[in-house]
């Protein structure tokens, strides 16, 4: 039984810890908040709570596993706490605020001979899977155009109003877009030029409207990503223009377009996907989130790198997303 200590339970952490409870060889040892009462509150039966990880960190000296889902501003200090004391360790994303702060934290985790991994989410859900592999075997061509998006109300919820602080969540660009980008980043490399449109207005309210455009040899691929000041449901969604047909994901149903056929829905399975009863946060799609984190869980525990989210492409996507696109491709 591998046993977890969930650090942060606000909108994302309590998301993680049903995922958690719900893995038969998992048992939730610990959950830590410094928001007074919150980690009691989530708590079930023998689970310990805590309110400062350094508490929890003595208090359960055989942890196995520690999930971070605290603000993006401290998942340095975190991770490499944990990192550590010798505990492999998963953290959401974005991994950090700079490339040299995601650079730590996988130093810190070589240093210590443990398992680390970034929460991305996004390569584990099934639409984006299904899409990488039909981009992978060209079985519709090469990618002509895609266009991926991410938009939702401005995030009022989170503690302490920390997303809507440029320092501590680095906006748009790191909270929300950084999922698109890293999944691009994934199936298609290092682009060949990059540009970047941002507007942002802070009156009555916040929004923050972001653009990048990847240039891939003649194929353009663009993520829109925006938090808007308003009511406005969050929605994730594709576009993929290849040679032989459109694939289209309009966020609950893929369907492919090919030239000269009918079209053809795609199955992406989430029968036997776990439902989430949390509220307040923005969750794409609810099948990922197990699948990440029972991927990292099975990674730590066999001693295998977690080679589906690399180290060299979180980094680089940092690289990205601070602008530093003078640096060289991996
Ligand atoms: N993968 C996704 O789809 C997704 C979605 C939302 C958020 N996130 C990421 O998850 C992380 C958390 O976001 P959120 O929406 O849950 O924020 P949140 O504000 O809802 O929750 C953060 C929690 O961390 C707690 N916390 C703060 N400092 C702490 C500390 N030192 N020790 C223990 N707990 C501490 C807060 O009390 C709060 O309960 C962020 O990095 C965010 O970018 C990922």
């Amino acid at each position: 039984m591998a046993k977890v200590l969930m650090v942060g339970v606000g909108g994302m952490g309590s998301h993680h810890l049903e995922c958690w409870r719900k893995m038969p060889d998992v048992q939730v040892a610990g959950i830590c908040d410094v928001y007074p009462g919150r980690a009691q509150e989530k708590a079930l039966d023998g689970e310990a709570v805590f309110t400062d990880m350094d508490d929890a960190l003595a208090a359960l000296p055989d942890i196995d596993l520690v999930d971070i889902a605290v603000p993006s501003y401290l998942h340095r200090a975190l991770s490499c706490k944990a990192l550590s004391h010798g505990l492999h360790t998963i953290c959401e994303k974005p991994l950090a605020l700079s490339y040299e702060d995601g650079k730590a934290i996988f130093d810190t985790a070589r240093e210590n001979g443990v398992c680390f991994m970034t929460a991305q989410v996004v390569r584990f859900m099934r639409p984006y899977a299904a899409l990488r592999e039909m981009i992978r075997d060209k079985r519709y061509g090469n990618v002509m155009r895609a266009a991926f998006r991410r938009l939702s109300g401005t995030p009022v919820w989170s503690w302490e109003n920390w997303m809507l602080d440029e320092q501590k969540s680095g906006g748009v660009p790191f909270d929300l877009s950084i999922h698109d980008i890293d999944y691009i980043v994934s199936v298609f490399g290092m682009p060949d030029n990059i540009t970047k449109h941002r507007a942002t207005c802070s009156e009555e309210g916040y929004t923050d409207a972001y653009t990048v455009t990847m240039q891939y040899g003649a194929a353009q691929i663009t993520a829109e990503a925006g938090w808007y000041n308003c009511a406005m449901p969050f929605c994730a969604d594709f576009r993929v223009v290849c040679e032989k047909a459109v694939i289209l994901y309009d966020g609950k149903q893929m369907t492919i377009y090919p030239r000269g056929h009918e079209s053809v829905p795609v199955s992406v399975d989430l029968s036997a996907v776990h439902k989430s009863e949390v509220k307040g946060i923005n969750l794409t799609s609810d099948d990922g989130y197990y699948e990440e984190l029972s991927y990292f869980k099975e990674c730590a525990l066999n001693g295998k790198a977690p080679d589906f989210v690399p180290e060299k492409e979180v980094l680089a996507v940092l690289k990205l997303a601070e602008g530093k696109t003078d640096q060289p491709a991996f």
